[in-house]
Protein backbone atom coordinates (compact mmCIF):
# COMPACT_ATOMS: atom_id res chain seq x y z
CA UNK A 1 0.00 0.00 0.00
CA UNK A 2 2.62 2.60 1.34
CA UNK A 3 4.61 1.47 -2.07
CA UNK A 4 1.94 2.36 -4.15
CA UNK A 5 1.71 5.98 -2.52
CA UNK A 6 5.51 6.57 -2.68
CA UNK A 7 5.33 5.62 -6.54
CA UNK A 8 2.38 8.07 -7.07
CA UNK A 9 4.46 10.41 -5.40
CA UNK A 10 7.64 10.28 -6.86
CA UNK A 11 5.84 9.68 -10.54
CA UNK A 12 3.88 13.05 -9.87
CA UNK A 13 6.95 14.48 -8.50
CA UNK A 14 8.51 13.51 -11.93
CA UNK A 15 5.98 14.48 -14.38
CA UNK A 16 5.65 17.54 -12.64
CA UNK A 17 9.57 18.48 -12.91
CA UNK A 18 9.73 16.92 -16.78
CA UNK A 19 7.02 18.43 -18.15
CA UNK A 20 6.06 21.58 -16.09
CA UNK A 21 8.98 23.63 -16.62
CA UNK A 22 9.41 22.21 -20.34
CA UNK A 23 5.86 22.32 -21.21
CA UNK A 24 5.55 25.54 -22.64
CA UNK A 25 4.68 25.19 -26.50
CA UNK A 26 2.04 26.29 -28.71
CA UNK A 27 -0.10 24.81 -31.58
CA UNK A 28 1.13 27.02 -34.13
CA UNK A 29 -1.00 25.76 -36.42
CA UNK A 30 -2.71 28.41 -38.82
CA UNK A 31 -5.62 26.17 -39.96
CA UNK A 32 -8.76 27.19 -40.09
CA UNK A 33 -11.77 24.51 -40.03
CA UNK A 34 -14.47 26.12 -42.01
CA UNK A 35 -16.81 23.54 -43.40
CA UNK A 36 -15.58 21.04 -40.56
CA UNK A 37 -17.11 19.04 -37.54
CA UNK A 38 -15.24 18.03 -34.51
CA UNK A 39 -16.41 15.97 -31.09
CA UNK A 40 -14.71 16.58 -27.99
CA UNK A 41 -15.69 14.46 -25.10
CA UNK A 42 -15.93 15.77 -21.91
CA UNK A 43 -16.11 19.34 -22.77
CA UNK A 44 -18.54 21.39 -20.46
CA UNK A 45 -15.45 21.69 -18.13
CA UNK A 46 -11.33 21.63 -18.20
CA UNK A 47 -8.82 21.29 -21.09
CA UNK A 48 -12.24 19.92 -23.09
CA UNK A 49 -13.87 23.44 -23.46
CA UNK A 50 -10.51 25.41 -23.95
CA UNK A 51 -10.18 22.42 -26.72
CA UNK A 52 -13.56 23.19 -28.15
CA UNK A 53 -13.20 26.70 -27.88
CA UNK A 54 -10.16 26.89 -29.81
CA UNK A 55 -11.95 24.68 -32.53
CA UNK A 56 -15.02 27.15 -32.52
CA UNK A 57 -12.91 30.10 -32.71
CA UNK A 58 -11.03 28.41 -36.25
CA UNK A 59 -14.77 27.59 -37.66
CA UNK A 60 -15.54 24.28 -37.42
CA UNK A 61 -19.00 23.16 -36.16
CA UNK A 62 -18.25 21.73 -32.51
CA UNK A 63 -19.92 18.69 -30.68
CA UNK A 64 -19.59 19.18 -26.98
CA UNK A 65 -20.40 15.33 -26.17
CA UNK A 66 -21.13 15.82 -22.55
CA UNK A 67 -23.07 13.49 -19.40
CA UNK A 68 -24.78 16.82 -18.27
CA UNK A 69 -27.36 18.08 -20.57
CA UNK A 70 -27.49 21.70 -18.05
CA UNK A 71 -23.74 21.78 -17.83
CA UNK A 72 -23.46 21.02 -21.48
CA UNK A 73 -25.91 23.28 -22.88
CA UNK A 74 -24.21 25.91 -20.84
CA UNK A 75 -20.94 25.82 -22.01
CA UNK A 76 -22.31 25.72 -25.57
CA UNK A 77 -24.14 29.10 -25.10
CA UNK A 78 -20.30 30.45 -23.57
CA UNK A 79 -18.23 28.97 -26.00
CA UNK A 80 -20.99 30.58 -29.02
CA UNK A 81 -20.33 33.69 -27.05
CA UNK A 82 -16.81 33.57 -27.01
CA UNK A 83 -15.98 32.75 -30.18
CA UNK A 84 -19.03 33.82 -32.19
CA UNK A 85 -19.39 30.51 -33.76
CA UNK A 86 -23.04 29.75 -33.84
CA UNK A 87 -22.24 26.20 -34.52
CA UNK A 88 -21.43 24.69 -31.21
CA UNK A 89 -24.18 22.68 -30.16
CA UNK A 90 -24.53 20.08 -27.18
CA UNK A 91 -25.18 16.08 -27.43
CA UNK A 92 -25.14 14.24 -24.69
CA UNK A 93 -23.27 10.92 -24.53
CA UNK A 94 -22.68 9.33 -21.28
CA UNK A 95 -19.18 7.27 -21.67
CA UNK A 96 -20.42 4.81 -18.34
CA UNK A 97 -23.22 3.55 -20.05
CA UNK A 98 -22.70 1.55 -23.66
CA UNK A 99 -26.63 2.12 -24.78
CA UNK A 100 -25.48 6.31 -24.33
CA UNK A 101 -23.25 5.75 -26.17
CA UNK A 102 -24.83 4.06 -28.76
CA UNK A 103 -27.81 6.41 -28.91
CA UNK A 104 -25.01 9.46 -29.25
CA UNK A 105 -23.47 7.81 -32.29
CA UNK A 106 -26.99 7.64 -33.61
CA UNK A 107 -28.15 10.55 -32.93
CA UNK A 108 -24.73 12.22 -34.20
CA UNK A 109 -24.86 9.76 -37.41
CA UNK A 110 -28.47 10.94 -38.26
CA UNK A 111 -28.02 14.74 -37.50
CA UNK A 112 -24.23 15.17 -38.79
CA UNK A 113 -23.16 15.08 -42.54
CA UNK A 114 -19.12 15.06 -41.39
CA UNK A 115 -16.51 13.83 -38.77
CA UNK A 116 -12.88 15.49 -39.04
CA UNK A 117 -12.00 15.17 -36.01
CA UNK A 118 -13.18 12.91 -32.94
CA UNK A 119 -11.30 14.25 -29.77
CA UNK A 120 -11.45 11.23 -26.70
CA UNK A 121 -10.98 13.86 -23.80
CA UNK A 122 -13.45 13.14 -21.53
CA UNK A 123 -12.04 11.37 -18.22
CA UNK A 124 -12.31 10.26 -14.98
CA UNK A 125 -10.60 9.32 -11.39
CA UNK A 126 -13.28 8.36 -9.40
CA UNK A 127 -14.87 5.26 -7.73
CA UNK A 128 -17.90 3.22 -8.08
CA UNK A 129 -18.91 1.19 -11.63
CA UNK A 130 -20.70 2.15 -15.00
CA UNK A 131 -24.23 0.82 -16.04
CA UNK A 132 -22.45 -1.98 -17.28
CA UNK A 133 -20.77 -3.27 -14.56
CA UNK A 134 -17.48 -2.00 -15.86
CA UNK A 135 -15.61 -0.33 -12.90
CA UNK A 136 -15.46 3.34 -13.61
CA UNK A 137 -12.41 4.81 -14.48
CA UNK A 138 -12.23 1.77 -16.76
CA UNK A 139 -15.46 2.46 -18.45
CA UNK A 140 -15.36 5.79 -18.64
CA UNK A 141 -11.36 6.15 -19.64
CA UNK A 142 -11.20 3.32 -21.73
CA UNK A 143 -14.61 0.58 -23.10
CA UNK A 144 -16.77 3.71 -23.52
CA UNK A 145 -14.30 5.82 -26.03
CA UNK A 146 -13.73 2.58 -27.96
CA UNK A 147 -16.91 2.05 -28.81
CA UNK A 148 -17.51 5.23 -29.78
CA UNK A 149 -14.58 5.40 -31.49
CA UNK A 150 -15.43 2.35 -33.17
CA UNK A 151 -18.88 3.28 -33.80
CA UNK A 152 -18.02 6.71 -35.47
CA UNK A 153 -15.09 5.43 -38.05
CA UNK A 154 -16.94 4.64 -41.06
CA UNK A 155 -17.50 8.21 -40.85
CA UNK A 156 -14.37 9.44 -39.76
CA UNK A 157 -13.23 7.56 -42.59
CA UNK A 158 -15.64 9.06 -45.60
CA UNK A 159 -14.27 12.38 -44.38
CA UNK A 160 -10.47 11.69 -44.71
CA UNK A 161 -8.24 12.65 -43.86
CA UNK A 162 -9.47 12.84 -40.49
CA UNK A 163 -8.11 12.67 -37.46
CA UNK A 164 -8.69 11.02 -34.02
CA UNK A 165 -6.97 12.48 -30.90
CA UNK A 166 -6.52 10.51 -27.27
CA UNK A 167 -6.02 12.69 -24.09
CA UNK A 168 -3.88 9.71 -22.38
CA UNK A 169 -1.55 11.06 -19.19
CA UNK A 170 2.24 10.99 -18.32
CA UNK A 171 0.11 8.97 -15.65
CA UNK A 172 0.18 5.83 -18.10
CA UNK A 173 4.36 4.53 -17.57
CA UNK A 174 3.47 3.17 -14.35
CA UNK A 175 -0.03 1.49 -15.32
CA UNK A 176 0.23 -2.04 -16.84
CA UNK A 177 -2.77 -3.95 -18.12
CA UNK A 178 -3.73 -7.38 -16.24
CA UNK A 179 -6.29 -9.02 -18.71
CA UNK A 180 -7.17 -11.45 -15.51
CA UNK A 181 -8.50 -8.51 -13.65
CA UNK A 182 -10.37 -7.57 -17.07
CA UNK A 183 -11.95 -11.14 -17.43
CA UNK A 184 -13.18 -11.57 -14.14
CA UNK A 185 -14.05 -8.56 -13.14
CA UNK A 186 -14.50 -5.53 -15.76
CA UNK A 187 -11.86 -3.41 -14.48
CA UNK A 188 -8.35 -3.12 -14.36
CA UNK A 189 -7.49 -3.36 -10.60
CA UNK A 190 -9.72 -4.36 -7.64
CA UNK A 191 -9.86 -2.01 -4.92
CA UNK A 192 -11.97 1.87 -4.50
CA UNK A 193 -9.51 3.58 -2.32
CA UNK A 194 -7.77 6.40 -3.69
CA UNK A 195 -4.27 4.70 -4.17
CA UNK A 196 -6.75 1.93 -6.35
CA UNK A 197 -8.50 4.63 -8.24
CA UNK A 198 -5.06 6.53 -9.08
CA UNK A 199 -3.56 3.59 -10.40
CA UNK A 200 -6.75 2.51 -12.10
CA UNK A 201 -6.44 5.89 -13.78
CA UNK A 202 -2.72 5.33 -14.77
CA UNK A 203 -3.71 1.57 -16.23
CA UNK A 204 -6.65 3.24 -18.31
CA UNK A 205 -4.20 6.12 -19.53
CA UNK A 206 -2.17 2.81 -20.98
CA UNK A 207 -5.24 1.33 -22.35
CA UNK A 208 -5.72 4.79 -24.56
CA UNK A 209 -1.45 4.70 -25.64
CA UNK A 210 -2.03 0.80 -26.68
CA UNK A 211 -5.75 1.65 -28.57
CA UNK A 212 -4.12 4.48 -30.48
CA UNK A 213 -1.10 1.80 -31.53
CA UNK A 214 -3.46 -0.87 -32.63
CA UNK A 215 -6.14 1.64 -34.05
CA UNK A 216 -3.36 2.94 -36.14
CA UNK A 217 -2.81 -0.68 -38.09
CA UNK A 218 -6.20 -0.78 -38.41
CA UNK A 219 -6.37 2.26 -40.39
CA UNK A 220 -3.59 1.87 -42.89
CA UNK A 221 -4.74 2.95 -45.99
CA UNK A 222 -7.37 4.92 -45.12
CA UNK A 223 -5.99 8.21 -44.24
CA UNK A 224 -7.85 8.46 -41.18
CA UNK A 225 -4.66 9.23 -38.42
CA UNK A 226 -4.66 9.01 -34.65
CA UNK A 227 -2.86 10.07 -31.63
CA UNK A 228 -2.65 10.02 -28.00
CA UNK A 229 -1.26 12.79 -25.44
CA UNK A 230 -0.36 13.64 -22.40
CA UNK A 231 -1.54 17.48 -21.91
CA UNK A 232 0.84 18.72 -19.32
CA UNK A 233 0.03 18.81 -15.47
CA UNK A 234 -3.38 21.33 -15.55
CA UNK A 235 -6.01 23.10 -13.10
CA UNK A 236 -8.65 20.94 -13.88
CA UNK A 237 -11.62 19.20 -11.75
CA UNK A 238 -10.31 16.01 -12.39
CA UNK A 239 -8.72 15.38 -8.95
CA UNK A 240 -12.30 16.13 -7.11
CA UNK A 241 -13.33 12.51 -6.62
CA UNK A 242 -9.95 12.20 -4.73
CA UNK A 243 -9.64 13.40 -0.99
CA UNK A 244 -7.45 10.92 0.96
CA UNK A 245 -4.90 13.19 3.13
CA UNK A 246 -1.87 13.13 0.79
CA UNK A 247 -4.54 13.70 -2.62
CA UNK A 248 -4.98 17.03 -0.43
CA UNK A 249 -1.52 17.84 0.03
CA UNK A 250 -0.81 16.80 -3.32
CA UNK A 251 -3.23 18.88 -4.90
CA UNK A 252 -2.20 21.62 -2.50
CA UNK A 253 1.21 21.39 -3.39
CA UNK A 254 0.18 20.61 -7.30
CA UNK A 255 -2.39 23.63 -7.05
CA UNK A 256 0.28 26.01 -5.73
CA UNK A 257 3.42 25.34 -7.57
CA UNK A 258 2.92 23.90 -10.79
CA UNK A 259 -0.07 23.53 -12.50
CA UNK A 260 -0.65 25.70 -15.76
CA UNK A 261 -4.08 26.70 -17.19
CA UNK A 262 -6.56 25.36 -19.70
CA UNK A 263 -5.51 27.33 -22.76
CA UNK A 264 -2.32 25.50 -22.61
CA UNK A 265 -3.41 22.37 -21.42
CA UNK A 266 -5.21 21.80 -24.75
CA UNK A 267 -1.90 22.75 -27.35
CA UNK A 268 -0.53 19.63 -27.43
CA UNK A 269 -4.40 18.10 -28.59
CA UNK A 270 -4.77 21.05 -30.39
CA UNK A 271 -1.11 20.41 -32.28
CA UNK A 272 -2.30 16.33 -32.70
CA UNK A 273 -5.69 17.64 -33.79
CA UNK A 274 -4.37 20.31 -36.22
CA UNK A 275 -0.16 20.68 -37.29
CA UNK A 276 -0.30 19.34 -40.76
CA UNK A 277 2.61 17.01 -41.32
CA UNK A 278 2.27 14.60 -38.75
CA UNK A 279 0.86 11.94 -40.29
CA UNK A 280 3.16 9.91 -40.65
CA UNK A 281 3.47 9.75 -36.90
CA UNK A 282 0.11 8.72 -36.46
CA UNK A 283 -0.36 6.08 -33.47
CA UNK A 284 2.60 8.01 -31.88
CA UNK A 285 2.21 9.91 -28.53
CA UNK A 286 2.88 13.01 -28.09
CA UNK A 287 4.09 15.46 -25.00
CA UNK A 288 4.45 19.43 -25.10
CA UNK A 289 3.67 19.13 -28.83
CA UNK A 290 6.49 17.18 -29.54
CA UNK A 291 6.34 13.20 -30.35
CA UNK A 292 7.43 11.37 -27.29
CA UNK A 293 8.90 7.52 -26.91
CA UNK A 294 7.15 5.33 -24.62
CA UNK A 295 7.77 2.26 -22.61
CA UNK A 296 7.83 -0.94 -24.31
CA UNK A 297 4.55 -2.09 -23.20
CA UNK A 298 3.00 0.68 -24.37
CA UNK A 299 3.39 -0.06 -27.73
CA UNK A 300 3.58 -3.97 -27.64
CA UNK A 301 1.78 -5.30 -30.81
CA UNK A 302 0.75 -8.63 -28.83
CA UNK A 303 -0.01 -6.89 -25.73
CA UNK A 304 -2.55 -4.12 -27.67
CA UNK A 305 -4.07 -6.25 -30.13
CA UNK A 306 -5.14 -8.39 -26.98
CA UNK A 307 -6.78 -5.45 -25.26
CA UNK A 308 -8.55 -4.37 -28.65
CA UNK A 309 -10.25 -7.99 -29.03
CA UNK A 310 -11.59 -8.18 -25.15
CA UNK A 311 -12.56 -5.00 -25.36
CA UNK A 312 -14.18 -5.91 -28.71
CA UNK A 313 -16.35 -8.74 -26.56
CA UNK A 314 -16.84 -6.28 -23.53
CA UNK A 315 -18.82 -4.45 -25.64
CA UNK A 316 -20.43 -6.46 -27.84
CA UNK A 317 -18.96 -5.21 -31.29
CA UNK A 318 -18.08 -8.44 -32.84
N1 LIG B 1 -5.60 17.92 -15.57
C1 LIG B 1 -4.46 17.28 -15.72
O1 LIG B 1 -3.45 17.65 -15.14
C2 LIG B 1 -4.39 16.08 -16.63
C3 LIG B 1 -3.17 15.39 -16.72
C4 LIG B 1 -3.11 14.28 -17.56
C5 LIG B 1 -4.23 13.90 -18.29
N2 LIG B 1 -5.41 14.58 -18.18
C6 LIG B 1 -6.55 14.14 -18.99
O2 LIG B 1 -7.16 15.21 -19.65
C7 LIG B 1 -8.53 14.91 -19.91
C8 LIG B 1 -9.41 16.06 -19.50
O3 LIG B 1 -9.37 16.17 -18.10
P1 LIG B 1 -9.50 17.52 -17.29
O4 LIG B 1 -8.24 17.67 -16.53
O5 LIG B 1 -9.97 18.61 -18.15
O6 LIG B 1 -10.60 17.04 -16.22
P2 LIG B 1 -12.04 17.61 -15.80
O7 LIG B 1 -11.98 19.07 -15.60
O8 LIG B 1 -12.44 16.73 -14.68
O9 LIG B 1 -12.93 17.27 -17.08
C9 LIG B 1 -13.28 15.96 -17.40
C10 LIG B 1 -14.47 15.95 -18.32
O10 LIG B 1 -14.87 14.59 -18.54
C11 LIG B 1 -16.24 14.50 -18.32
N3 LIG B 1 -16.73 13.17 -17.95
C12 LIG B 1 -16.50 12.49 -16.80
N4 LIG B 1 -17.20 11.35 -16.78
C13 LIG B 1 -17.90 11.31 -17.93
C14 LIG B 1 -18.83 10.39 -18.49
N5 LIG B 1 -19.21 9.28 -17.84
N6 LIG B 1 -19.35 10.66 -19.70
C15 LIG B 1 -19.02 11.78 -20.36
N7 LIG B 1 -18.16 12.68 -19.88
C16 LIG B 1 -17.60 12.45 -18.68
C17 LIG B 1 -16.54 15.50 -17.23
O11 LIG B 1 -17.93 15.80 -17.19
P3 LIG B 1 -18.63 16.33 -15.81
O12 LIG B 1 -18.28 17.79 -15.68
O13 LIG B 1 -20.09 16.09 -16.06
O14 LIG B 1 -18.08 15.51 -14.69
C18 LIG B 1 -15.69 16.66 -17.71
O15 LIG B 1 -16.34 17.36 -18.73
C19 LIG B 1 -8.83 13.62 -19.15
O16 LIG B 1 -8.81 12.53 -20.07
C20 LIG B 1 -7.67 13.52 -18.19
O17 LIG B 1 -7.39 12.19 -17.87
C21 LIG B 1 -5.50 15.66 -17.35
C1 LIG C 1 -8.70 6.07 -28.03
O1 LIG C 1 -8.87 5.32 -26.89
C2 LIG C 1 -10.01 4.52 -26.93
C3 LIG C 1 -10.13 3.87 -25.60
O2 LIG C 1 -8.89 3.45 -25.11
C4 LIG C 1 -9.91 3.55 -28.08
O3 LIG C 1 -11.06 2.79 -28.17
C5 LIG C 1 -9.73 4.29 -29.34
O4 LIG C 1 -9.53 3.40 -30.40
C6 LIG C 1 -8.54 5.17 -29.22
N1 LIG C 1 -8.38 5.96 -30.40
C7 LIG C 1 -7.21 6.35 -30.76
C8 LIG C 1 -7.13 7.15 -31.98
O5 LIG C 1 -6.24 6.08 -30.14
C1 LIG D 1 -5.25 9.42 -49.08
O1 LIG D 1 -4.68 10.68 -49.38
C2 LIG D 1 -3.85 10.68 -50.50
C3 LIG D 1 -3.20 12.05 -50.61
O2 LIG D 1 -4.14 13.07 -50.44
C4 LIG D 1 -4.69 10.31 -51.72
O3 LIG D 1 -3.87 10.27 -52.88
C5 LIG D 1 -5.31 8.94 -51.50
O4 LIG D 1 -6.16 8.59 -52.57
C6 LIG D 1 -6.10 8.91 -50.20
N1 LIG D 1 -6.55 7.55 -49.92
C7 LIG D 1 -7.77 7.27 -49.50
C8 LIG D 1 -8.08 5.84 -49.23
O5 LIG D 1 -8.61 8.13 -49.33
Amino acid sequence: MWIFLWIGLVLGVYCVFHKIYVQRKRCTSTVTLHGKTAIVTGSNTGIGRATALALALRGATVILACRSKQRGEEAARIIRTESGNDKVVFMHLDLASLRSVRAFAETFLKTETRLDLLINNAGIAAPGHTEDGFGLVFGVNHIGPFLLTNLLLGRLKECAPSRVVNISSCGHDIGTIDFNCINTHKTLELGSTDMHIFRNYCHSKLCNVLFTHELTKRLRGTNVTCYSLHPGSVKTELGRNLNGWYMVVVKFIMQMLFQTDVISGSQTTLYCALQEGIEHLSGRYFSDCEVQDVKPEAKDNEIARKLWDISEKLCNLT
